[in-house]
């Protein structure tokens, strides 16, 4: 178990350790001069690892969530004044790989492959639909979808807003991470669904753009991770995922089945949402452009993911089929974390910010 005070003591826990090791000018040779300091991050890091991975005690969960998203968010933009000279340090890898090891190891314990996947690449396809989409599974808990359309309230919908904008004001960035690794035309599917996610380059087709205009009508501020500190760890544990597949050259094709994940599974969300909205009484186009884009653009990019990522993909490489399937279960293992607290939390009236903060 990892100590106490590298958990809950606001002066030593691992994650405002690091935040404060990436905002110290000239980092390493800070470490250089007290070999103590780093030594200690690593094995932080290795204690913090195992009371939340192996553990799984949600308060390391949170501490090493928040440890991996800091670090992660130094590939991302931010403003022209922030400290940038320690995102390669040695001892901060030293650190992120301690805790992406563990993480990495949980998932293939939580999420292993089912024994029937397919030997010939023309069957994976519909195989990979039925895993994505209806294949039943041990971990799978309450559907979300349901309460969503039944129950949810606008202050419920507006906290899911506030956390996915650590994703959604940046969609897709960790995506293009994985383009360098393909070729052919699995690079050309996926950049033709990347660029879109983009609106090609227009702006205010962005599908950033959309969610910003979104989250202005809810009243939310639209900054870069504006609600990090409130955004509860099952939503960084997804961007964890993504951030861990994007910078491992070994972990790409799970990012190619992750992305025809998120696609294939996104017209039936927005049309949850949409039901909600509906009966909040939300009428208003600017709120409800953004789903109403990605039931249609959906459609569109879980075909391309599917039929030009990655089928081309195990097409000429048989042997990937596995790692791609990887993706999608891990995925909708990730994915359950995520919808077994909101649940939780919505079911028994709580918030489902950290620390039951409010979104607005
Ligand atoms: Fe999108
Ligand atoms: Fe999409």
């Amino acid at each position: 178990m990892a100590s106490e005070t590298l958990l809950a003591d606001p002066a030593t826990r691992l994650d405002d350790l690091l935040t404060e090791a990436l905002a110290t000018p000239g980092l390493a040779g800070v470490l250089a001069a007290d070999p103590g300091r780093g030594a200690a991050l690593v094995t932080g890091a290795r204690e913090v690892a195992a009371a939340a991975f192996v553990l799984e005690e949600p308060a390391a969960l949170d501490v090493a969530h928040r440890a991996l998203y800091v670090l992660g968010a130094q590939q991302g933009w931010s403003p022209v004044g922030a400290q940038r000279d320690n995102e390669h340090d040695l001892t901060l890898a030293a650190v992120r790989l301690e805790l992406e090891r563990a993480f990495e190891a949980q998932l293939a314990r939580s999420a292993s492959l089912p024994e029937d996947l397919p030997t010939d690449p023309e069957s994976f396809g519909p195989w990979l639909e039925h895993l994505a989409l209806e294949r039943p599974v041990p971990f799978e808990g309450p559907s979300m979808g349901e309460f969503y359309r039944e129950h949810a309230t606008l202050e419920q919908l507006s906290e899911v807003v506030a956390q996915r904008s650590l994703f959604f004001l940046k969609e897709p960035d960790p995506w293009t991470m994985v383009i360098p690794s393909l070729h052919g035309r699995a690079k050309a599917g996926l950049i033709d669904l990347i660029l879109d996610e983009y609106g090609w380059g227009r702006f205010d087709q962005m599908h950033s753009t959309v969610y910003e205009v979104l989250m202005g009508k809810l009243g939310l501020e639209t900054g870069y991770d504006h609600y990090f500190e409130q955004t509860s760890w099952p939503v960084l544990a997804g961007l964890n995922y993504q951030a861990m597949l994007a910078r491992h050259r070994r972990l790409c094709r799970r990012m190619y089945g992750y992305i025809y994940l998120v696609e294939a599974d996104s017209p039936g969300s927005m049309k949850n949402y949409l039901a909600a909205y509906a009966r909040a009484g939300i009428d208003d186009p600017e709120v409800l452009t953004f789903y109403e884009l990605h039931i249609d653009a959906d459609e569109g990019h879980s075909d391309v993911a599917l039929n030009e990522v990655v089928m081309p993909v195990v097409r000429e490489e048989p042997a990937a089929m596995a790692e791609v399937a990887r993706g999608v279960l891990e995925g909708r293992w990730v994915h359950s974390l995520l919808s077994a607290h909101l649940h939780a939390c919505f079911s028994a009236g709580r918030s489902s910010l950290r620390a039951g903060g409010t979104a607005r």
